[in-house]
């Protein structure tokens, strides 16, 4: 294959990438997505902020963009994200207790049943650990609401669509001697052991000179599959160029195929200009939308090939 969706799915895998509505005007970008991916997710647009800025005032349109445009391209849809701390609307950072529990739950039901049978996984809770040694969760006000605000929410998505695969995703649980890696671990088990609705885990993968990737990184992916789930990377990037970060690409590429339960890798956008990152080239294509080292490395690890 000479696309890295076309290498993926010649190994049973997916290849994505995050969109943002606002680029589906450049035809350079959509011209990339169309040909290289098979999966998308949305950068922000839904996330809750997005799709609830009032209470009980959903708006779909930029999201309904991202996902029609996939659907009519034959792509895959991963939802991001229905529960998390972060880009919450001003009217719920303030909630807390019962009514912010009973809202977040209003909120995963009305846009998991929106887009039930269009979705391929959701991202249904988002970064609930906290970082460093503590292995606790992060601190929150969904947090606040009771420990089993996460369980909670799997339920209510398991509910509204049966039919997707409903991921717990979080960064900095990359590499396995991690305290917050043993956390997620821990809390994955005790769902599966308990009969809580989780089918998959994603791992951000956000890599850099400090965070980077880790040598055990198979060892985690394999460790988290033999639990009984999927797992995914999700908004993959890594800081760097040439070469080094080319090698890097091509290790996590390796380390996902090494797992059979590692069921699609995404990157957290297209071309080095569309990332998140204010400085820096972490993605595959260089701002003029030409392939990078990093692009042939992970292809070649897809069994694929540009020639
Ligand atoms: C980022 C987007 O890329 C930015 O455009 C936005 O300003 C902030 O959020 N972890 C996540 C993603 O789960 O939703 C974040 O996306 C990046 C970190």
């Amino acid at each position: 294959a000479t696309t890295l969706a076309g290498a993926a799915q010649e190994k049973g895998r997916y290849f994505g990438t995050a969109v943002a509505a606002n680029r589906l005007s450049d035809s350079t970008y959509v011209g990339i997505l169309n040909r290289e991916f098979d999966s998308v997710t949305a950068e922000n647009e839904m996330k809750i902020d997005a799709l609830e800025p009032n209470q009980n005032q959903f708006v779909y349109t930029n999201a309904d963009r991202i996902v029609n445009h996939a659907i009519n391209q034959g792509k895959k849809v991963r939802g991001h994200t229905l529960a998390w701390h972060s880009q919450q609307p001003g009217w719920m950072q303030n909630m807390s207790g019962s009514t912010l529990r009973n809202a977040m739950l209003n909120h995963v039901t009305r846009v998991a049943t929106y887009y039930r049978g269009k979705i391929h996984s959701w991202d249904v809770v988002n970064e609930a650990f906290a970082d460093g040694s503590s292995g606790a969760r992060r601190d929150s006000n969904l947090q606040r609401t009771g420990n089993d605000w996460i369980e909670a929410a799997f339920r209510a998505a398991r509910a509204a669509d049966p039919g997707a695969k409903l991921c717990y995703n979080d960064y900095n649980t990359d590499n396995w001697q991690h305290a917050k890696t043993q956390a997620v671990y821990r809390m994955v088990q005790d769902f599966k052991s308990r009969g809580v609705p989780i089918d998959c885990v994603g791992f951000q993968a956000h890599f850099n000179s400090g965070n980077p990737v880790p040598n055990n990184y198979h060892t985690t992916l394999q460790n988290f599959a033999d639990l009984g789930v999927d797992v995914q990377i999700t908004e993959l990037d890594i800081e760097g160029s040439g070469t080094s970060q080319a090698e890097q690409y091509r290790g996590v590429t390796q380390a996902c195929l090494a797992v059979a339960r590692c069921t699609g890798i995404t990157v957290w956008g297209i071309r080095d200009t569309d990332s998140w990152r204010a400085s820096g080239t972490p993605l595959l294509f260089d701002g003029g939308g030409n392939k990078k080292a990093a692009y042939h490395a992970v292809l070649a690890a897809l069994g694929g090939s540009s020639t």
